[in-house]
């Protein structure tokens, strides 16, 4: 197993890459800290995890208030012994497909505050921890709009690239302490498009540019890969636990690519 006896906590823990990855933790045998504001999404989680003979513990957090981070992450580090790995997996509903000059400044700020503001607070709560053991990982999330142009995600692709170049230097500030930290950066996957709050954005966008959300995936996304397919959720959650894994230990201040070839280096 790739993450036996680590101790992992996600935030957002309840949505749809923060399960998949937490399932995909919990398989590969770490002992996962599923965090988030919905007790529901997380015991299911949880459940799931536990049904399939592994470790999972739920608390419900607000992860952009500081604070209940920071006890947050003392507690599991006093109760489990230490923080092995961290991942921000919190959505943020914003709007997309509203044209430039009809975009107020507070919705093309939302995501842009709101993922720099968790990545922040997380990163740094769990790194304390880490610092004292002298290893660690930190796992980020972004969208291809980090890299892309185009219209309609303005907020949403400044929100990604932020969180990109945050995770860069974080790297080079963590590094002599043993510490990692990678984005993973999916294009959007069907499959949580149901269920997460991209599935809200991309219904505004789709009613926005006059298609439907079926629509956007395949003319403005599928389309536009190389492998002509969006990423699966399974694919997400396998590539988090083998970049989180010490196999991957030589891996830090980069991006982990899951775009199905949409961005290339
Ligand atoms: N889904 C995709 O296709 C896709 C593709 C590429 C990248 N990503 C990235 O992956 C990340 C997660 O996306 P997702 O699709 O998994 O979203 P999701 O299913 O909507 O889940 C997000 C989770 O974040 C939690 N959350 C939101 N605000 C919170 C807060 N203040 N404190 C604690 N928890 C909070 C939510 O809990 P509550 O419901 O309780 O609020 C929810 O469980 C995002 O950064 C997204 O950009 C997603």
């Amino acid at each position: 197993m790739l993450l036996e006896d680590k101790n992992a906590v996600i935030y957002g823990g309840g949505g749809a890459v923060g399960g998949v990855v937490a399932r995909a933790f919990a398989r590969e045998g770490a002992r996962v800290f599923l965090a988030g504001r919905t007790l529901a999404k997380l015991e299911q989680v949880a459940a799931d995890i536990s049904a399939a003979g592994g470790a999972a513990e739920v608390a419900l957090l607000d992860a952009m208030d500081e604070r209940a981070v920071d006890l947050h992450a003392d507690a599991i580090a006093a109760e489990a012994g230490g923080i092995d790995i961290a991942l921000n997996a919190l959505g943020i509903a914003h709007v997309q497909g509203t044209p430039f000059a009809e975009l107020s400044f507070e919705d093309y700020m939302h995501p842009v505050l709101a993922y720099t503001r968790t990545n922040f607070l997380t990163a740094k709560a769990a790194s304390r921890h880490m610092v004292g053991q002298g290893s660690g990982v930190i796992l980020t999330l972004s969208t291809p709009g980090a890299r892309l142009s185009g219209q309609g995600f303005l907020g949403n692709g400044v929100a990604s690239a932020g969180v990109e170049a945050f995770s860069r230097i974080l790297a080079g500030e963590l590094g002599a302490s043993g510490i990692r930290v990678v984005c993973l950066r999916p294009h959007a996957i069907p499959e949580a498009v149901a269920t997460s709050h991209t599935g809200e954005v991309f219904r505004g966008k789709a009613e926005r540019d006059g298609t439907t959300v079926e629509g956007l995936l395949a003319e403005g996304m599928r389309s536009a890969t190389l492998l002509k397919r969006l990423p699966t959720l399974a694919e997400v959650g396998d590539a988090a636990a083998f970049v989180a894994s010490d196999r991957a230990g030589a891996t830090t201040g980069t991006v982990f690519d899951l775009t199905s070839g949409a961005i290339v280096d």
